[in-house]
């Protein structure tokens, strides 16, 4: 583990296992790389534990995932990974972050709340189990 960085492409292997292990099995190889290498787009990590996947396209940027590996939850790893996603979409022009978050992935959400994003919009039934889609916003203003 160490502290928050762009993710260097030999990073990218152990990044789509860790992915895939949460279940985000479309990112792929292909889609972390291009991610990566796009300009605008940030793939964050501290190492094999933890990834932050996002796009920046001024003034708007957006959240498309985060995760943690199970043993190095709670330790604050996806907030620091979320505080350097608002400074580097910030320092891209970006003046809003948006993110869009299953209603009960309790974890998730207060780890958003408690960064100050607000819920702006409601996808009911968004998701195959049912579950509700919550669209957040954050001013990076
Ligand atoms: C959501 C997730 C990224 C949080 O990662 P984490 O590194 O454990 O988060 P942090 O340690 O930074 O915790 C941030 C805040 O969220 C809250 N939180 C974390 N896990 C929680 C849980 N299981 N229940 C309630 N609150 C929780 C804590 O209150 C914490 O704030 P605090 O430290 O001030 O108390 C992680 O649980 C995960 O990878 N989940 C699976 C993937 C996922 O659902 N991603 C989001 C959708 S893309």
């Amino acid at each position: 583990m160490s502290s928050v960085h762009r993710a260097s492409e030999a990073e990218i292997g152990p990044l789509v296992a860790l992915a895939h292990a949460l279940g985000f099995s479309a990112y792929d190889r292909a889609a972390l790389k291009a991610t990566r290498d796009r300009p605008g787009g940030l793939l964050l990590s501290t190492g094999p534990e933890s990834l932050l996947v996002a796009e920046v396209l001024a003034p708007e940027a957006e959240l498309h995932l985060i995760g943690v590996a199970p043993a190095f939850r709670g330790r604050g790893l996806a907030t620091s990974l979320l505080l350097a996603c608002q400074f580097e979409a910030r320092a891209q022009g970006a003046e809003r972050l948006l993110l869009e978050v299953a209603s009960r992935n309790t974890p998730a959400l207060v780890l958003y709340q408690r960064q100050g994003f607000t819920v702006v919009g409601r996808r009911r039934g968004y998701y195959r189990d049912g579950d509700d889609a919550l669209l957040m916003s954050l001013s990076l203003g």
